[in-house]
């Protein structure tokens, strides 16, 4: 009798512990992982397509953030001419230990060229250096300045329009990044840490919670530009995308919702 019991028991050990992976696994008929149904849910059909269009959308926000009644800084004209882009493919690597020496004006303004510059213009409307679906431009820049040469150590955004900084709080940030950021130390030893946050109501506005895939998409583009431009100007970088979504946001000065930060990346002299 007692080992009747204690197979029993046995018995149904097993088969919880066999449910249990089955559920974690994701079986046929097992409730979907909040990853899965985000993608299923945004995945296009045709269906799904024309129901869009019936469904209600939120209103453009305007394409260009600004802080009005900050210190402007008007940032150097970039046309630096750097390395072959086959050389820099090649030589791309990602950097998390940077030298003390700070970077200059010069290269930051051509890396916040590469990232979100204005480039020319499509049916009368400026268009940037990495592209957007839609041309609708859901990104803002913001800089965090730990070492730049002649610039004073606070959190800036990138005015696009006028390729300008704007600075938005002085001080030095260096360990509200780096503790953000998980305490990757690199993030308070680069020169600037920049902040990609997406305005998600700008691509949803046409493209429905489709959209949000597009901006993720997006940041792709991006960091890419920068990297690139980095390399190319001799600088090291790495782009980070493990961090506190919530102290980046408070530090930024966002909602977390409307607009968030969606990656970072850091750049910094070798
Ligand atoms: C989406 C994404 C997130 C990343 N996040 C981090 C990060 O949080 N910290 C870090 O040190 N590197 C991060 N990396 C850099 C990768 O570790 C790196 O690209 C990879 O090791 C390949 O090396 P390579 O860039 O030198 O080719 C990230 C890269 C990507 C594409």
């Amino acid at each position: 009798m007692k080992e009747k019991i204690l197979h029993l028991s046995l018995y149904l050990l097993v088969s919880i512990v066999i449910i249990n992976s089955a559920t974690a696994w994701g079986e046929e008929g097992q409730k979907a992982s909040l990853g899965e149904r985000f993608h299923a849910e945004t995945s296009l059909t045709w269906s799904g397509a024309l129901a869009d269009l019936l469904r209600a959308k939120p209103k453009l926000p305007s394409l260009y953030k600004d802080y009005p009644g900050t210190k402007k800084i008007s940032l150097p004209k970039p046309d630096y001419r750097g390395m072959v882009l086959e050389d820099v493919i090649k030589k791309r690597r990602s950097v998390r230990e940077y030298s003390s020496r700070p970077l200059e004006l010069y290269q930051v303004s051509q890396i916040l060229f590469a990232a979100q510059g204005l480039t020319g213009s499509l049916h009368g409307r400026p268009v940037r250096a990495a592209p957007s679906a839609g041309a609708l431009y859901p990104f803002e820049v913001y800089v965090i300045v730990n070492n730049v040469e002649n610039l004073q150590k606070g959190i800036y955004h990138y005015s696009i329009i006028n390729h300008a900084l704007e600075l938005i709080k002085p001080g030095d940030f260096r360990n509200d990044i780096t503790s953000a950021g998980l305490k990757q130390e690199m993030l308070g030893d680069a020169g600037v840490t920049i902040v990609l946050t997406a305005i998600f109501d700008r691509t949803r506005h046409k493209y429905g919670e489709r959209g949000i895939r597009y901006v993720y998409m997006e940041s792709g583009h991006i960091s890419q530009n920068i990297f690139l431009q980095a390399v190319s100007l001799g600088l090291g970088s790495v782009s980070v995308g493990a961090f506190l979504d919530k102290k980046i946001n408070n530090l930024i000065g966002i909602d977390g919702q409307k607009e968030a930060a969606i990656y970072l990346h850091s750049v910094g002299r070798i």
